[in-house]
C-alpha cells in the first residue's frame, strides 16, 4: 500500500498548511540558537507548549546563554522548573550545561555518539538537537509524528528533500492542532482524503476516521506499578510534592514528613523513606543530617 502513497502530494498539502497554521514559538527563531533548543526540549518532554512557553521565557532571561546556566546551582534550577514536573529533567538540563560548557568550550557536539551521551539524551533529543540546531537531514520521531505516520499510513517516514527541519515542525503543529491523539479534527484536515485511517473508517461506514475512533473503548496507558492507583496515590505524584516543599527552602526532614503523610494522605511511613531514597539517589534532594534541601 505505501509504494502508492501519494507522499509529495501529502508533503506539499502539509508544508501548505504549515505556512498559514504555524506557532510563532520562541525557539523557533532564526538563526537557531542550539541553547535555547535543548532547554524547550527538555521541558516539551511530557509538558504542553501552552505551559511551556512562560517558563522558557523566564528561564532564558534568568540564564541567558548556556555559561551562565553551567554557573547555577541545581537548587536554583529545580525552584526555576516549578509547574513543569518531572524534575529529573532539570537535572539533566544542567548537566548536559556543564559538559557542554567545560569539555566543548560551550559549542554543542554534532556527532551521534557525543550526543548519545549527554545526560537524560534519547535517540528523540539526539535527532531533535541535530535537525533543529543544525539543520541535519533525518528524522525525528516524537510521538506526534508517530501517530501521524501510523494513521496516514506514510510508511517509511519520509520527508521532503533538505527540509528536515521545517517539515518535522510543521508534523507537530499539525499533531497538536489537527491530528491529534484523542480527538482529530478530520473535517479540517487537508490530507483526509489521502489518509488510511479516514479511508478505512469510511470504508467501515463511517464519515471520517476522527468519528470512528469515538466509538472507541478510551485506553488509559499507566505504568505497573500505578496500576489501580489514582494519580494523587503514585511515587511520581509525592515526589512532586516533596519537591515542591523545599522549593520554598530548607527544612527539617521531620516537617517533610507531616507534610507528606498529614496533607497529602501517605498512610505508609516506610514508603515515605523510600521515595526520599530515590530522591536522593536522583541527586534532586540533599539530606544533611535531620535538614532536607534541594
Ligand atoms: N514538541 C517537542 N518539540 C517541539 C517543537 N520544537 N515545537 C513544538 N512542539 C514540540
Amino acid at each position: 500500500m505505501s509504494a502508492y502513497f501519494p507522499v509529495h502530494i501529502f508533503q506539499e498539502f502539509i508544508l501548505a498548511w504549515y505556512a498559514k497554521n504555524r506557532r510563532d514559538l520562541p525557539w523557533r527563531k532564526v538563526p537557531r540558537n542550539p541553547y535555547h533548543i535543548l532547554v524547550s526540549e527538555l521541558m516539551l518532554q511530557q509538558t504542553q507548549v501552552s505551559r511551556v512557553l512562560p517558563k522558557f521565557t523566564h528561564f532564558i532571561s534568568k540564564w541567558p546563554t548556556i555559561e551562565s546556566l553551567a554557573d547555577a546551582k541545581l537548587s536554583e534550577v529545580i525552584i526555576e522548573w516549578q509547574g513543569l514536573g518531572y524534575n529529573r529533567r532539570a537535572k539533566h538540563l544542567l548537566e548536559t550545561a556543564k559538559i557542554i560548557v567545560h569539555d566543548y568550550q560551550g559549542l554543542f557536539p554534532k556527532d551521534n555518539k557525543e550526543l548519545q551521551n549527554l545526560p537524560g539524551f534519547g535517540p528523540y533529543m539526539v535527532s531533535a538537537i541535530r535537525v533543529f540546531a543544525f539543520g541535519m537531514q533525518e528524522p525525528v520521531l516524537d510521538v506526534n509524528v508517530r501517530r501521524i505516520q501510523e494513521r496516514t499510513g506514510l510508511e517509511p517516514f519520509a520527508f521532503p528533500q533538505e527540509k528536515a527541519d521545517e517539515w518535522h515542525q510543521a508534523l507537530m503543529d499539525f499533531g497538536s492542532n489537527i491530528c491529534t491523539a484523542k480527538a482529530p479534527a478530520c473535517s479540517l484536515c487537508p490530507v483526509s482524503r489521502i489518509c488510511q485511517a479516514n479511508k478505512e473508517a469510511q470504508r467501515l461506514g463511517f464519515e471520517t476516521y476522527a468519528q470512528w475512533l469515538a466509538t472507541q473503548p478510551k485506553v488509559k496507558k499507566i505504568s505497573k506499578k500505578d496500576i489501580g492507583k489514582k494519580f494523587e496515590e503514585t511515587d511520581r505524584y509525592f515526589r512532586g510534592r516533596i519537591i515542591d516543599f523545599l522549593r520554598e527552602g530548607s527544612t527539617s526532614m521531620q516537617k517533610v514528613q507531616d507534610h507528606i503523610l498529614v496533607t497529602h494522605k501517605l498512610s505508609d511511613r516506610k514508603r515515605f523513606g523510600n521515595i526520599i531514597e530515590s530522591l536522593v539517589v536522583d541527586g534532586l534532594i540533599i539530606v544533611e543530617g535531620s535538614t532536607v534541601h534541594l
